[in-house]
């Protein structure tokens, strides 16, 4: 597929749409010349209660790196979630839930989701969780982790979701970090068939750690029996049922914290990016309602997990905060069978599919058939986000899923940005398959090359952002020196993203990938160092070093050298403990795809591994390793691609 594969817009399409060309191209630029009359202007898509004056103050210099957007407004965000909807809205569905059990569902009306967060929001005030609070969420897709999340906010406490496919290990340290008052959870969750013994998780996380919530509230799932502890441990059901159904929504200043939400970076401590209320609200509103071009009574979908960002801006709140009907789905794309999803459609009437592209490229593998078997004529505009997606993927998902007239926004951005940062609007921008296209509004994407200078017109070179937008995470909880570190240290005046791109003759951005010590396995960031010390801490291993490498489905899959203490054998048997053992230090998303014992790895004289070297064994590329003058002992490489090699004969 060569990279000026053009997909015009559809002149219907843009007609309806809130954004063509012509409007892109204007209000890109008044963003750029006027970020605070732009900005001034799109807060108006929040209720404040009292308007902002003040605009923008950020500075990205790396001796002050400060970000405040509409600092002197107030408001509450669980109003602008639900109150502000009830007048047109109260008995439509705000949520249309599917079971893990093709047989369950369950429609939650706006009224009934306003009752159940001001229930739950004053039974958290009950037990002691206030302003400024952290609560911690460990819960499935299921309508009570919208509950969840929009109590804490209507309280001014400040949720922190952590993906139920994390370990208790994983979980108890983002409990600890945070210090929550309040752990919610549910006794099992339900998944592809299985149960996820939630509660006891939680249970193993709690014990593990020093620091003690005051409480666990458990909602119950399954109804399976659950160890309980009294007097911490307290059932949803009964809490909220207690409860006084009004709660009072607390006035918070724009610069609160709205939520926490942990990603993995280049050292072994997962970061907890801080996001707060008043930009966020304003960027995620109206970024999602215009990229997906969202008009009243849709339904939208997106696949993606709770615990991960794309689901807090893009399945939550730009959607909730627009009034859509947002679908929730418990289980797997595969089970019972892989035309699951395509059966959710045809059921629900999805208009708006939002997804990520491993999970293209797995049901691909199934062929057509369980796609034909469904109605996807209600479909109107499709997403894809978490990593690039390769160009047979989008032409699979444009031809088989749109039915070839569906635009694919294929959106570019992360945890600590927010909201999108690269994406072609559907109304606005031709698509070229496997491209993230031009920049939102208030985006100024620059590019660095090796030398450090920023690329002009054409070329490739590490993605950083120019300045500030309103939906960009403030600073890492307790680590506002990491986050100064991390994010504008690298190129001073910018925040560098951790990717590598590309800008075409047309202006369009191709993201690389990432170009720290992090991988992108199914859209799911993976730091190498915190896999390096999962598998370092089983007693038989003396050292490993993790790269990523490319993976059909994955996109990256984890790949591991590892080195055994001298007592230890070389067993299959062993490479099967360790994997299981990560799965339990981190969670299943982290297993190791591939673990390759070395006698040693290769390091500089400073004793730092190169894993540049390893990366391109790892890819079964056994020659370009570049400069390899500073390796302390050659003949480790020889060994290890020898080795590579007699694995790839074999299989
Ligand atoms: C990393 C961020 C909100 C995104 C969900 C993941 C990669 C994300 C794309 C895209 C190519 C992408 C980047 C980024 N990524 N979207 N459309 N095309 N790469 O959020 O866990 O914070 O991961 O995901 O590498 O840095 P995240």
């Amino acid at each position: 597929m060569a990279d000026n594969t053009l997909i015009p817009v559809a002149a219907e399409f843009a007609a309806e749409a809130h954004i063509d060309a012509a409007a892109y191209e204007r209000l890109y630029q008044w963003s750029l010349d006027d970020p605070e009359g732009f900005w001034r202007e799109q807060a108006k898509a929040i209720d404040w209660i009292r308007p902002p004056t003040r605009i923008k103050e950020t500075s990205f210099a790396p001796d002050d790196v400060h970000i405040r957007w509409f600092a002197d407004g107030t408001l509450n965000a669980s109003v602008n979630c639900l109150d502000r909807h009830l007048a047109t809205k109260a008995d439509k569905p705000a949520i249309l839930w599917e079971g893990d059990d093709p047989g369950e569902s369950r429609t939650v009306t706006w009224r009934e989701l306003h009752d159940k967060v001001n229930r739950l929001a004053n039974a958290l005030k009950a037990l002691g969780v206030g302003k400024g609070d952290f609560v911690t969420v460990y819960l499935p897709v299921i309508p009570e982790v919208l509950v969840a999340m929009l109590a804490c906010i209507r309280i001014g406490a400040v949720h922190s979701v952590v993906f139920s496919g994390f370990s208790s290990e994983a979980l108890a340290g983002r409990v600890a970090d945070c210090r929550a008052k309040v752990l919610i959870t549910a006794d099992e969750g339900h998944r592809g068939g299985r149960r996820l013994p939630l509660k006891r998780q939680a249970d193993a996380a709690l014990e593990s750690i020093a620091h003690k919530v005051d409480h666990v509230v458990v909602v119950r799932r399954s109804g399976a029996p659950v160890p309980f502890t009294p007097g911490r441990d307290q059932w949803y059901e009964e809490i909220t049922e207690a409860a006084d159904p009004v709660c009072p929504p607390v006035e918070m200043s724009a610069e609160d914290p709205l939520f926490i939400l942990y990603t993995s970076g280049s050292t072994g401590k997962p970061k907890g990016l801080v996001h707060t209320t008043g930009g966020y609200l304003v960027h995620v509103a109206t970024s999602w309602k215009n990229i997906f071009d969202y008009k009243d009574g849709e339904v939208h979908w997106c696949t993606a997990d709770v615990g991960w960002v794309t689901a807090h801006s893009y399945k939550i709140y730009g959607p909730v905060l627009n009034g859509a009907t947002i679908v929730m789905f418990e289980g797997v794309p595969t089970w019972p069978d892989t035309s699951r999803w395509w059966s959710i459609i045809e059921k629900l009437k999805v208009n708006i599919f939002y997804t990520a592209p491993t999970a293209i490229r797995a049901l691909m593998r199934d062929g057509e058939a369980p796609v034909r078997k469904h109605d996807l004529s209600s479909l109107r505009v499709l997403g894809s986000v978490g990593e690039p997606i390769n160009p047979d993927a989008w032409l699979w998902y444009h031809r088989v899923i749109g039915g070839g007239r569906c635009p694919i926004v294929d959106n570019y951005w992360q945890t600590e940005t927010g909201a999108v940062m690269l994406v072609p609007l559907p109304g606005a921008t031709p698509l070229k398959p496997g491209a993230a296209a031009k920049p939102y509004f208030g985006i100024r994407p620059v590019l660095f090359d090796a030398a450090g200078q920023a690329v002009t017109g054409a070329g490739t070179g590490n993605l950083c952002f120019a300045d500030s937008w309103p939906a960009q995470a403030r600073t890492i909880l307790r680590d506002h020196q990491r986050f100064v570190q991390t994010y504008f240290a690298p190129y001073p005046g910018h925040f560098f993203s951790g990717d590598g791109a590309k800008r075409d003759e047309d202006g369009y951005y191709w993201i690389a990938g990432r170009v720290d010590d992090v991988i992108n396995v199914s859209g799911h960031r993976l730091g190498t160092v915190e896999l390096e010390s999962a598998i370092g801490s089983h007693p038989a291993v003396a050292e490993s070093a993790v790269v990523g490498f490319p993976h059909e489905i994955k996109g990256q899959g984890v790949f591991a050298y590892v080195t055994l203490k001298a007592e230890f054998a070389e067993t299959d048997l062993l490479r099967q403990e360790i994997v299981a053992w990560v799965r339990k230090s981190i969670g299943p998303i982290a297993t190791p795809d591939v673990i390759q014992w070395a006698h040693a790895l290769p390091k500089n004289r400073a004793g730092k591994i190169l894993r540049r070297i390893l990366t391109k064994i790892a890819a079964n590329d056994f020659e370009n390793f570049g400069d390899v003058t500073t390796l302390a002992e050659p003949e480790v490489v020889g060994d290890i691609v020898e080795r590579r090699r007699q694995a790839i004969g074999r299989r």
